[in-house]
């Protein structure tokens, strides 16, 4: 398997590392995330984050390749003191963004979105639902439209707060497709809340952004 630094460590999330190699990248070496590596792991290198307890009214569900929107979820969930439960799959992206590109190009030119290995908790207990992704081809990345289809209609009743990291080129149309995602999954009585929306290479210096829409 391809190994790739991520860079230093710069938070934790439910006790794990979090690394994020795009906020190395400033100005024109960024590329606006292009031929960003990862860990080729989805980033569980340091194992998979999370953390359940009988009291927390809320929980940060995120998945991310690179770090960046780890970094962003880890934010928030140090924040609000959220519970937290990261998106995992069967077959990690490569390493490799161009690869990655590739790979995410056939799974949504066919539909066939990626297969998720992961649990699901009772989401019973929460009020608030924080969901993190990413931005790919100006859609929602392939992943989480996975985890919709799978899990969205155990989203019902639930106060979601979206937050999103891209290349600079903004959110996209990826809460249209989350709130039609839903739809399908049956999902009902949810609200979407205004998103918190951050470059990948910012996230590091995002706190009064992440804290002003946390309040
Ligand atoms: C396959 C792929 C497609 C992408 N497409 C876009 C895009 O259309 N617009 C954009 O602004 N960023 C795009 N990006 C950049 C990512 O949204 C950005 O790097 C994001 O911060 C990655 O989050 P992560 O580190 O949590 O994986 C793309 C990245 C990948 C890997």
């Amino acid at each position: 398997m391809q190994q790739h630094s991520l860079g230093p460590i710069l938070g934790h999330i439910a006790g794990k590392p979090v690394q994020a190699n795009q906020v190395t990248r400033k100005g024109a070496r960024w590329d606006s995330g292009r031929m960003t590596p990862s860990d080729g792991q989805d980033t569980t290198s340091q194992g998979v984050a999370r953390r359940i307890t009988e009291k927390a009214h809320q929980i940060v569900i995120y998945w991310s390749r690179s770090g960046a929107t780890e970094l962003l979820a880890s934010k928030i969930a140090n924040l609000t003191n959220s519970d937290v439960c990261q998106i995992t799959l069967t077959n990690p992206y490569p390493a490799d963004y161009l690869e990655t590109r590739t790979r995410a190009n056939r799974e949504r030119d066919t539909g066939l979105t990626p297969d998720l290995n992961m649990q699901l908790p009772d989401l019973t207990q929460y009020e608030t639902v924080y969901l993190g992704f990413q931005t790919w081809a100006m859609t929602l990345s392939e992943p989480l439209k996975a985890f919709l289809q799978a899990y969205g209609n155990e989203l019902s009743g639930k106060r979601i707060m979206p937050f999103e990291t891209n290349g600079g080129y903004g959110i996209g149309n990826c809460l249209d497709v989350m709130s039609q995602l839903l739809q399908i999954s049956g999902a009902t009585n949810y609200t979407i809340e205004r998103p918190l929306t951050i470059a990948g290479n910012q996230v590091d210096v995002a706190d009064t952004a992440v804290r002003e829409w946390c309040d």
